[in-house]
């Protein structure tokens, strides 16, 4: 295993601004794993999650699920934005049923990815391999996340997908 099997960094083409006025749009909850369980991830309130439900309220967050579709091939790729309150992390843990997923930092600072196996990755914007371990250590400013997170296609499927878009710096 190498680095890429776990991340690639992307140059993709976006509207950094309109994402953010998007991110505004949507309602956010605390993120809860829907199975009710004693784990930290259905008992916080410092990991908010925001679902895209109409689609016309976040059209540059819909032509970029439209893009990642066409590429890959997927039929299932969900975007939804995180918001991470200053100074709280995530801990450790796979994504539930996520093969992967695209994700662009939308906050002007933000801290890094780690994975358990390789440590800690700082991105703008990456393909992450979700099915590894990853969390995201505490940071002094808030975290404004957008993430389409893939279900239907593998890591190396949507990679290849999206090879053309790999950062090369
Ligand atoms: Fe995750």
């Amino acid at each position: 295993m190498n680095s890429s099997d776990y991340y690639e960094r992307l140059d993709l083409d976006y509207d950094e601004e309109r994402l953010i006025e998007e991110s505004l749009m949507v309602h956010y909850d605390p993120f809860q794993t829907g199975k009710n369980t004693d784990s930290w991830f259905d008992n916080q309130k410092t990991w908010l999650l925001g679902r895209v439900n109409d689609s016309r309220l976040t059209p540059e967050t819909h032509r970029l699920k439209k893009m990642i579709e066409s590429r890959t091939g997927s039929r299932d790729v969900r975007p939804r934005y995180y918001v991470q309150e200053k100074g709280s992390s995530v801990p450790l843990h796979r994504d539930m049923n996520t093969e992967c997923s695209l994700n662009i930092i939308l906050s002007n600072r933000a801290g890094p990815i780690l994975f358990e196996d390789i440590g800690e990755v700082v991105y703008r914007c990456a393909l992450l391999n979700t099915t590894q371990r990853h969390g995201v250590p505490k940071f002094k400013t808030e975290r404004l996340l957008l993430k389409f997170s893939i279900f239907d296609k593998t890591y190396d499927e949507v990679r290849k997908g999206l090879r053309d878009l790999v950062s090369t710096h």
